[in-house]
């Protein structure tokens, strides 16, 4: 029997989705950090927390960011943050002076303090050696609890729907830094802002969602104020997630290659650059409402302009654009790289390895 022109096509199509997500997934699990790595991570961790110690003894030092939250590569970053439990404590300016010294004294890290950058930080790294064969590199802020909350909100994301949130992520983070376009201080975005295009993508644009808005769910118990908020935003999400996973679950059965592929159309072609605002928390929000125009008329506000060309609310600071360091040029360069992306992925070549070495060249 001959089979129908359209319904062969369809056959190519489903199958060519079923082999790009088999790729994909092939692909990122290669580039998870070892058990070693993270096992020296840990160590180094412990090392730090117990110097840190001898200056301020009731202080913790947790890790936040990809460490933590579940989207980490291979030889990425260590980001830290030190927490100090007593009300009596150096402020961070000093405490960055004096830890920078101790460090330089005590450890075989090379130590950068920034004791009078906007946020005071630490910066350390460590040479190659057996177990880290690029070294490390980390960064140790203080009482930056806000961080450490943004970290649990994106974990908890990442533990609904491990494979697909995880697989486009981590696929995500490794082709923005092949492309060149994971760059802050060069006028692109940071992981940080494209996890939560991801994830701004899954829970609002797709439809059904793939993942629930964890910050609009109805707490279980009522909650007071207090409970709620830190330095006057509200924090609160739905963090009981073996709950979730046993009363939620997703319509939505697209495979990974097909959430990619609509993702790379998506930003590429249909979200409103020019007057939108992806906010998780809230779907999609206008530029106008938030006071975040980038048309403003000029008069030494250039610089204010550049700071809303794409505006991505952070999840609890609502006032912040996570990407406000994005320029003219890197919206752009991005954007070109999204239709690169859909335009490859469209192409449906033969082998869907082929696609994702075209992807990531
Ligand atoms: P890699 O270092 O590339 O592996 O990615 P990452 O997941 O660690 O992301 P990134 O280094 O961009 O950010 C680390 C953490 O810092 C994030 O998880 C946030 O908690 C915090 N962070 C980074 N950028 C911002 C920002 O612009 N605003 C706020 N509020 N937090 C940020
Ligand atoms: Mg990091």
């Amino acid at each position: 029997p001959v089979t129908p022109p359209n319904q062969r096509r369809l056959a190519q199509k489903l199958r060519f989705f079923t082999d790009l997500s088999q790729c994909l997934f092939d692909f990122v699990i290669q580039l998870l950090p070892t058990t070693e790595e993270l096992a020296v991570k840990e160590d180094v961790r412990r090392l730090l927390e117990r110097l840190i110690r001898t200056i301020e003894p009731d202080s913790r030092l947790l890790s936040f960011g990809s460490t933590a939250n579940g989207f980490s590569l291979r030889n990425s970053d260590m980001d830290l943050c030190c927490l100090i439990d007593s009300k009596e404590r150096l402020s961070a300016t000093d405490l960055v002076t004096m830890l920078g010294d101790l460090l330089e004294r005590e450890t075989k890290f090379h130590v950068k303090p920034l004791p009078h950058a906007r946020i005071p930080i630490v910066k350390l790294s460590l040479d190659p050696s057996p177990g880290l064969p690029l070294g490390i590199a980390c960064d140790i802020g203080f009482e930056n609890r806000l961080a450490l909350e943004n970290t649990r909100l994106l974990m908890c994301y990442a533990m609904i729907d491990p494979t697909r949130v995880r697989t486009m992520v981590l696929f995500l983070k490794v082709w923005s830094k092949r492309r060149k376009i994971n760059s802050p201080y060069k006028g692109t975005l940071s992981s940080y802002g494209y996890v939560l295009l991801v994830i701004y993508f899954l829970v609002h644009v797709k439809n059904p969602p793939v993942l629930p808005n964890l910050q609009q769910m109805p707490p279980l118990r009522p909650i007071s104020k207090e409970e709620t908020h830190l330095g006057g935003y509200n924090t609160w999400f739905f963090d009981d997630i073996e709950l979730l996973r046993q009363r939620w679950h997703s319509e939505n059965v697209e495979t990974v290659a097909e959430l990619l592929i609509d993702f790379f159309r998506y930003y590429s072609r249909d979200f409103s650059y020019n007057t939108g605002v992806a906010s998780i928390r809230a779907g999609l929000l206008k530029k106008d409402t938030k006071g975040w125009q980038n048309n403003l008329s000029s008069g030494g506000f250039n610089d204010l302009r550049e700071r809303n060309r794409l505006c991505i609310e952070d999840p609890f600071e609502v006032d912040y654009n996570v990407a406000r360091c994005v320029t003219k040029d890197g919206l752009y360069t991005i954007r070109g790289e999204f239709m690169r992306a859909a335009r490859v992925l469209a192409s449906r070549p033969e082998r869907a390895i082929v696609a994702l070495a075209e992807l990531c060249e």
